[in-house]
């Protein structure tokens, strides 16, 4: 049987769930791909710390270039994470004619265009199934299951530790430092756990997803971003009452000629199949115009999902090494020639409607000072709640909008919050009530 070589560059959680896989499902793997797949070297700058895993201490090395210049090595699997020298490595063995497969977001929503024309320039495979949604196979369900369509829009809960962190806020009414701080005592959170709570790695994801659905290059930073860390309780109530829940939301859709890429808590009807998405489950929604709804769900993060991905794209890469085919599906499944910038919708000019939340002081004629202030900025009312009476420090005033304009919500909420009616910042929440979501 022919084997095919492959180099690890960084044996960590997510390598060493690739070598699980390797090891424990080679007869599964070998029946689908006739023939072996042969870890051959390992580069890691720890080399001492034993993972849980059989490994030949004679294949690891310190020297990443080991690997990235061994001529006998076909598949070159990146797991460095962050720019550099993920990036570098990526483009020597690109350059050297080796395939990659890389669950590297960060790096793919930034220099995304440099590495995919390089792979086809060198005409070479890339796969980065594990860059978004960890074992969920969204990756090749938008370059091969949906290229019949126009997408409309992609939804996703694409972040796990925020799923789980608003889940249990949710579910136990407790408030965000306090989940933060347990998940962090579970393994859940990262020790600095910004990129995830501030919405950062949901914005790599849904940057990645955009390039896919639109066959466009992203520019990451137009991607609004928003994180978690302000939610509250009493929001997460209010949603409740209302008939909502709060997920952590990437979005991006046709919007006219324009694209809308964005990330930010969002309420989302408790009838949609995505609010019921929760602990550290991920959730994406494609909307194609011919297809309409789908929804894929599963394990977002962790050791084998993730590395279910990566051996997923080896497989794939390796059918197109032996039985032709390489580049056959180019990397973002649009043709490189047809790929142009994205022209994305300033978070100002997007539709929306709005959950409010005033902190005003407890007496008559509160409410008609703030609708006020709203109509004359042409937003429309849909409900109302007032709770609380006689609570020290004001109460709150929940406004729900119907559509308008981002624009027109930020400039009434500037002059809302100068009232002297009014006690603190108001809070803000989008509802997603186009399409399902
Ligand atoms: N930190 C991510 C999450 C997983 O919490 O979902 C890796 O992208």
């Amino acid at each position: 049987m022919k084997s095919i070589n492959i180099g690890l560059l960084g044996f960590g959680t997510v390598g060493t769930g690739v070598i699980k896989i390797l090891q424990q499902n080679s007869g599964a793997i070998e029946r689908r791909l006739g023939a072996k797949l042969n870890l051959k070297g390992i580069a890691d700058l720890d080399i001492e710390t034993d993972r849980g895993v059989k490994v030949d201490k004679n294949i690891i090395t310190k020297d990443a270039y080991k690997i990235l210049n061994d001529p006998e090595i076909d598949i070159i699997i990146e797991l460095i994470g962050g720019y550099e020298p993920a990036r570098t490595f990526i483009l020597h063995a690109l350059k050297n004619k080796k395939h990659v497969v890389t669950a590297n977001k960060a790096l793919l929503s930034k220099h995304g265009s440099e590495i995919f024309e390089a792979a086809v320039k060198n005409k070479v495979d890339i796969g980065f199934e594990a860059s978004v949604g960890g074992g969920i196979p969204i990756i090749r369900a938008m370059k091969e299951g949906f290229p019949a369509n126009n997408i409309q829009s992609v939804y996703g809960i694409v972040n796990g530790t925020c799923n789980y962190i608003l889940s249990k806020m949710s579910d136990e009414g407790r408030p965000f430092n306090d989940v933060l701080k347990e998940a962090q005592a579970l393994g859940f959170a990262e020790a600095n756990p910004s990129l995830d709570i501030e919405g950062g790695d949901s914005a790599h994801k849904i940057t990645i997803l955009a390039s896919l659905a639109f066959g466009a290059r992203v520019d990451i930073d137009k991607v609004y971003t928003e994180g978690i860390s302000k939610i509250t309780p009493i929001d997460i109530n209010f949603a409740r009452e209302f008939g909502y829940r709060i997920k952590l939301l990437a979005i991006t859709k046709r919007s006219g000629n324009e694209i809308e890429v964005r990330v930010h808590p969002t309420m989302v009807r408790e009838d949609n199949p995505i609010s019921k998405v929760n602990g550290v489950l991920n959730a994406i929604e494609v909307t194609g115009d011919m297809v309409g709804e789908n929804m894929l769900i599963g394990k977002g993060a962790g050791s084998l999902p993730t590395g279910s991905a990566i051996v997923g794209d080896i497989i794939e890469i390796s059918r197109n090494i032996l039985y032709g085919g390489v580049n056959r599906v180019p990397p973002l499944s649009f043709l490189p020639g047809y790929i142009e910038d994205a022209k994305i919708k300033n978070i100002n000019e997007i539709i929306s409607e709005y959950y409010i939340r005033f902190s005003v002081v407890d007496k008559p004629g509160v409410l008609s000072k703030i609708s006020g202030v709203l109509g004359n900025h042409y937003i429309s009312i849909s409900s109302v709640i007032q709770k609380g009476r006689g609570e020290k420090g004001g109460v709150p005033l929940v406004v729900m909008t119907h559509s308008a304009k981002e624009k027109d919500i930020q400039k009434a909420l500037s002059e809302i919050d100068k009232l002297d009616v009014v006690l603190d910042k108001s809070v803000l929440i989008r509802v997603e009530n186009g399409e399902r979501v």
